[in-house]
């Protein structure tokens, strides 16, 4: 029998958005590595990114919900991981100034928390703010990731916000691509990402 893919969703149907940029951020992080988690939630993507970077990495995660530092604390662990309640439109006041330009990588999945208060969730004014910080805050060759959830109330807004901006940034100093399903009746999330040349 063959073996089963490795780049496959759990029914071995394509990768979805989320694990898009999960393959490719496990695939460039390398130990001892910073990266940002910009939407915190309960902690799955601040895990994945902690465990991309150990040993001796060190990762940054924000949210504005008390609630998923709560969540996430319980599953990463302390020494690896500074969690910050705030927005992510303050994420270079909040980072170390000598991390500026030093980041691997910085992760977004907007929309809301799952379980939670749907209206919480991520505003294209401050996600434009963030995307935007977050390209300062790279280093050659980092990458940033957003999953972007057309569906969900705002989220169309923020596809397009996010395409808008890409569109603009200069091809000499970044690379762009943008992956989402095509033939699919609902509006499934898409991933952007964006690589700074190295
Ligand atoms: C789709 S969830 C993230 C899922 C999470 N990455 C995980 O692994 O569980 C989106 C999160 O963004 C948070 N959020 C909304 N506005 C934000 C902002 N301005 N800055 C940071 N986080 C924000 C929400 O509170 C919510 O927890």
């Amino acid at each position: 029998m063959n073996p089963p893919p490795h780049l496959a969703s759990p029914n071995g149907g394509l990768p979805s958005s989320v694990l898009w940029a999960q393959l490719i951020l496990k695939d460039r992080l390398r130990p001892g590595d910073v990266a940002v988690d910009a939407t915190m939630g309960n902690g799955h993507d601040t895990l994945f990114l902690t465990e991309c970077v150990t040993p001796g990495g060190h990762v940054f995660a924000f949210d504005v919900q008390e609630a998923a530092l709560i969540e996430t604390r319980k599953r990463v662990p302390d020494e690896m991981t500074t969690l910050i309640h705030a927005g992510h439109e303050a994420m270079r006041a909040h980072l170390p100034a000598e991390l500026h330009g030093k980041t691997s990588a910085v992760m977004f999945n907007l929309g809301y928390l799952p379980g939670t208060d749907k209206t919480l969730i991520t505003r294209t004014e401050t996600t434009m703010i963030a995307v935007r910080e977050a390209l300062e805050l790279l280093k050659p060759a980092g990458v940033l990731t957003v999953v972007v959830y057309p569906g969900h109330e705002g989220g169309a807004d923020e596809g397009r916000s996010m395409a808008e901006w890409a569109a603009t940034l200069d091809s000499r100093r970044f690379e762009v691509q943008h992956l989402r399903p095509v033939n699919r009746a609902a509006s499934p999330p898409e991933l952007w990402v964006v690589w700074k040349r190295g």
